[in-house]
């Protein structure tokens, strides 16, 4: 069932679980990961970027997820992931995309609130859901700026812009796999104690199972994975596609690397729906 991200957030928030968002980086991946959820039973947001949805293209991509999640009963949303432009925005909300995120995290603070405001005003005319920033989610290695969101900040950010759910930085970092991330949980605490709606933890990749746990615990109701699957699907590629004949079908190479890519998805479901 094709649906929009808040009330499964909502839903989750009150049940105590979180709702894992896969990031899409090709169209192949799109039936693998709703029916992998579906056979979990698990409610899923299936999300892309706003380069992966060009690439794909938004309407594409949107008329891919539509069909594959008609016949399902588990609610699933189109969301797109870290839009800093109004007219991105626009072109998800205008494909049909059910959620988006507006990222204005790299903007002084009052022309986050405006324009996310804006983003919201793009969402809600056609009753979409939506996503907002506030805080660092870093890229690859550590830098020496605070990450961290203000629990304050957060507060009024969310009073100010209504959006349905916020991605807050607690030390997370896209992209990290290599090692483990060392999250701030009191910080989380602090923004969970001020902040109602549902969090989102950002750079889902490389954050200890028991951290995950926690950050639920801790209002997290939204947890993004992206690096971790693209890995295990690379991963295999590199073995299936190295011993394959020049002949063999394509359609085969791939289907091994998307099962290990849901193997991959299937811990993740046990791991926010306990
Ligand atoms: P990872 O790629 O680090 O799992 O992060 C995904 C994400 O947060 C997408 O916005």
């Amino acid at each position: 069932m094709y649906t929009t991200m808040a009330p499964m957030l909502v839903q989750a928030k009150q049940e105590g679980k979180g709702i894992p968002a896969f990031n899409i980086h090709a169209l192949e991946v799109v039936p693998m990961m709703a029916l992998t959820a579906a056979e979990k039973n698990c409610p899923v947001i299936l999300q892309a970027s706003v380069s992966t949805a060009k690439y794909i293209g938004f309407h594409l991509l949107t008329a891919v997820v539509r069909e594959v999640v008609a016949a399902l009963e588990i609610p699933v949303a189109l969301h797109l992931d870290h839009a800093a432009k109004l007219e991105d925005i626009s072109a998800a909300i205008d494909s049909g995309f059910s959620s988006v995120m507006f990222d204005g995290s790299m903007l002084p603070m009052e022309e986050n609130i405006s324009r996310t405001r804006e983003a919201v005003a793009i969402a809600r005319k056609a009753s979409a859901s939506i996503e907002a920033e506030l805080g660092i989610v870093g890229r690859g290695e550590v830098t020496g700026s605070n990450p961290y969101t203000d629990p304050d900040d957060a507060a009024r950010f969310v009073a100010e812009t209504g959006v349905d759910a916020l991605a807050v930085g607690i030390g997370t970092h896209h992209g990290q796999y290599k090692a483990k991330t060392n999250i701030n949980l009191d910080v989380l605490k602090a923004i969970h104690e001020k902040v109602s709606i549902p969090l989102v933890l950002h750079g889902g990749t490389g954050v200890r199972d028991e951290d995950v746990r926690t950050c639920i615990r801790l209002g997290m109701h939204k947890l993004n994975f992206g690096t971790e699957l693209n890995v295990s699907w690379v991963r295999a590629a590199k073995e299936v596609f190295g011993a394959a004949e020049l002949n063999e079908s394509l359609r085969g190479l791939m289907t091994r690397c998307n099962n290990a890519m849901a193997d991959t998805i299937r811990k993740k479901i046990d791991l926010v729906r306990f």
